[in-house]
């Protein structure tokens, strides 16, 4: 293999210009040459590719975001898309290609590995919802960009004695919720892969209101429900002062932190190596912190699974 492609697909993670960078330098210092897709498979279908060096992936490892820009891209869940894609990527010389995205981007991945095109996944949305992985790229700066949102609303909380119920993103997952409720000590947790009764959560913020309480927080994902109508809820059943806040789209930029920035070059490095080895039409990841891989078929047929334990844990440590 002499020269391979890279894109970054679907919802942009903080670490994604590490693994970029870790992509391009560790081809390169095996001699292969890289092009760079830019904006996801729209890029590809298009031919937006252009070549890029050693220097063009610096000064980018601490930058949230993705040089290479990204896209959802409609047409390439045709497959008239993706033989545009194969043939756009046979007409630069590229002979593999690493995709960094989620889900969605894994999909068109196995797409063309199926129509024959070497393809390795590397796991970056924030959501940390991918199977055969622990943890994706951008979930650890999403998690702290969480939390000291979190923080800070915690203070207003205090001052004005009110209850507050933050929504945070993960799309169909709980992890952004479970982890940063764990670790900002949230009274209240809802996550879509268990279910809440409305009655209950309204009882133990009584409960918490008749020991003296006289703040809580919930944290709502965006999957389980949401925030706007959790607060009416509460604010009307309850009868207690209640703010929601939404975070949106400030969880998905930011620098990444120390953790991503070295998840993002280990797995982007990976990725090269399986495609040099011939391992193609798989995804990397890292579990029990040790390099793996998984075939695009397992890694989208096994749902993720969040740690139920963790969930439990949070309801015993917010009694
Ligand atoms: O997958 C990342 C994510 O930020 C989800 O958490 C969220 O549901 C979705 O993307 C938002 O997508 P968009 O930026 O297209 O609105």
């Amino acid at each position: 293999m002499k020269r391979i492609g890279v894109l970054t697909s679907g919802g942009d993670s903080p670490g994604m210009n590490a693994a970029i960078r870790a992509v391009v330098r560790k081809a390169i210092y095996h001699d292969i040459e890289v092009y760079g897709i830019y904006y996801g498979y729209a890029g590809l279908i298009s031919g937006n590719i252009q070549k890029l060096e050693v220097g063009s992936v610096g000064d980018i490892i601490h930058r949230g975001g993705t040089m290479l820009y990204t896209a959802r891209c409609e047409e390439f869940r045709t497959e008239e898309g993706q033989l545009k894609g194969v043939e756009q990527l046979k007409k630069f010389g590229i002979e593999g290609l690493v995709v960094i995205g989620g889900d969605g981007s894994f999909q068109g991945a196995k797409k063309l590995t199926e129509h024959g095109f070497p393809t390795v996944g590397v796991p970056g949305t924030i959501d940390n919802d991918i199977s055969g992985t622990d943890f994706t790229i951008g979930f650890d700066t999403a998690l702290n960009t969480v939390i000291d949102a979190i923080d800070k609303i915690r203070d207003t909380a205090t001052s004005h004695e009110r209850t507050y119920v933050i929504e945070v993103m993960g799309r169909d997952a709980g992890d952004i919720a479970l982890w940063s409720g764990l670790a900002d000590g949230a009274e209240t947790i809802l996550i879509p892969e268990e279910k809440y009764d409305i009655d209950d959560v309204l009882k133990r913020l009584k409960r918490g209101h008749d020991r003296g309480k006289t703040h809580s927080i919930i944290v709502v994902a965006e999957g389980a429900a949401s925030g706007v109508e959790i607060g009416k809820i509460i604010d009307e059943r309850a009868g207690l002062e209640t703010r929601v806040t939404v975070l949106g789209h400030i969880q998905r930029g930011g620098s990444p932190t120390a953790s991503d920035r070295v998840l993002a070059s280990r797995l982007g490095a990976y990725a090269v190596e399986l495609l040099l080895d011939g391992e193609a039409g798989k995804m990397v990841g890292v579990q029990k912190n040790e390099l793996v891989s998984h075939s695009f078929d397992d890694a989208l047929k096994f749902e993720h699974k969040l740690d139920i334990n963790m969930y439990n844990l949070s309801k015993e440590l917010s009694i």
